[in-house]
């Protein structure tokens, strides 16, 4: 069940700039995995290459045994049906409503009716918390509605592989809380590759299977992958009360914080002090 997602050598350059310089990284099929590190070093830039939006200047993207950039347009065209994407900047249809907004790429990959076109929309609205603003447009909601409807057109075809660019940005901490523990009960079947970016090492670790830091830009690289064993189902606010979580939370911050401090120029000393050690 699920496929295993693998990037291999991936180097990539916009003119001068060196975005990504011989990253290797696979995303284990039925896991959850997210990716930390300063902006602006290449988090969406990586997923784009997933999904084939972006080509390599060098290296592979293998889905199942699929290398994303030497595949044929229809080829690719199978590939991306494997993918529910949620891009940073996703923009929604402004003159749909959000139930066909949602509806969208069920209407375009399938052939259902729309009898279950309704059903399956009407679930989906549900779990994101959306029902009763289905015959509302896109700019009659709020912003952190807006995610949730992206969130929702997702995994409306039951991808096997998900991207989520900040998913839950825009939200409260408690609507947060809720898409979280909703979304892990989904995945908790194993059956999907999923794939986070976040700036909430808390939330990164509280949710996934790895965790993976990227090293500052230019030329970034992988700078650490950390597996996280707590067992499943998990208790997301209870597990940030193990003592485990603590001292992982700590070592990983410590590598965040040297990162983004080489992004701005600044020695990586003075706050660390504050911060328990690992
Ligand atoms: N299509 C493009 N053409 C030229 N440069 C680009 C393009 N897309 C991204 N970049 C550059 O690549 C770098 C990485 O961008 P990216 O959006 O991947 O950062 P990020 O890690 O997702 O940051 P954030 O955490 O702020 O979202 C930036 O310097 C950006 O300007
Ligand atoms: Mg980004």
């Amino acid at each position: 069940m699920g496929v295993e997602v693998t990037v291999e050598g991936l180097t990539k350059s916009f003119g001068r700039q060196v975005i990504w310089e011989n990253v290797s990284l696979t995303l284990p099929k039925g896991e959850i995995s997210v990716l930390l590190g300063p902006s602006g070093t290449g988090k969406s830039v990586f997923l784009k290459h997933l999904v084939g939006l972006l080509r390599p200047d060098r290296g592979h993207v293998w889905i199942g045994d699929k290398d994303v950039p030497n595949v044929s347009e229809r080829e690719l065209y199978e590939v991306r049906k494997m993918f529910g994407v949620l891009f940073q900047d996703g923009a929604l249809f402004g003159s749909m409503t959000i139930f066909d907004n949602v509806a969208f790429p069920l209407r375009e990959h399938t052939k259902k009716s729309e009898s279950d076109i309704k059903r399956i929309v009407m679930e989906k609205l549900e779990l994101t918390g959306l029902t009763g603003s289905e015959e509302k447009l896109p700019g009659e909601i709020s912003g952190g509605m807006r995610k949730r409807v992206a969130i929702a057109q997702t995994l409306i075809c039951e991808p096997e592989i998900i991207l989520m660019d900040e998913p839950f940005t825009h939200l409260d901490a408690q609507a947060r809380l809720f898409m979280e523990e909703d979304l892990l009960d989904l995945f908790v079947d194993g059956k999907r590759t999923i794939l986070f970016v976040t700036h909430d090492l808390d939330e990164a670790i509280a949710l996934s299977d790895v965790v993976v830091v990227m090293s500052a830009g230019p030329a970034s690289t992988i700078r650490a992958r950390q597996r996280i064993e707590f067992r499943r189902p998990r208790d997301l606010l209870g597990v940030r009360r193990d003592p485990g979580f603590g001292e992982l939370s700590a070592a990983l911050w410590r590598q965040l914080h040297e990162e983004v401090a080489r992004v701005y120029g600044r020695e990586a000393g003075d706050r660390l002090r504050s911060v328990p050690q690992a």
